[in-house]
């Protein structure tokens, strides 16, 4: 049986095509991770931990304890934006 081109010629394309696929969903991934909170919050300070411990229930809560919390010190350089993040990473509304 002779091997017609387009049999060929479209390997390469499914490659590509799942290669494409695979970098852009570790692209989404990464996107999801990169907040500054996990810089410091890892392992068993990690922020779902944090927020179980402290019984954080609202995106309200979570705001007060980083900004006026008795540790608010430490989240001075914390940007809205990843404060933001976080209220979604955690799923609290
Ligand atoms: C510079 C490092 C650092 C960054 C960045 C950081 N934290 Fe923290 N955070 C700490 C430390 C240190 C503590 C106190 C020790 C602990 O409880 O683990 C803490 C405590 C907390 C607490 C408990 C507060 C309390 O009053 O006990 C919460 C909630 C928290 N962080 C959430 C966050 C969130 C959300 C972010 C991102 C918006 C964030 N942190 C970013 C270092 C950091």
């Amino acid at each position: 049986m002779k091997v017609r081109f387009y049999d060929i010629s479209i390997l390469p394309v499914i490659f590509l095509g799942s290669l494409l696929v695979a970098y852009s969903y570790h692209k989404l991934e990464l996107a999801a991770e990169d907040f500054k909170c996990l810089k410091c919050h890892k392992g068993s300070r990690s922020l779902p931990n944090i927020v179980k411990e402290k019984n954080i229930k609202t995106a309200e809560e979570l705001r007060f304890y980083i900004r006026k919390g008795p540790k608010s010190g430490l989240h001075v350089t914390v940007p809205e934006e990843d404060l933001e993040k976080a209220i979604q990473y955690l799923n609290l509304k």
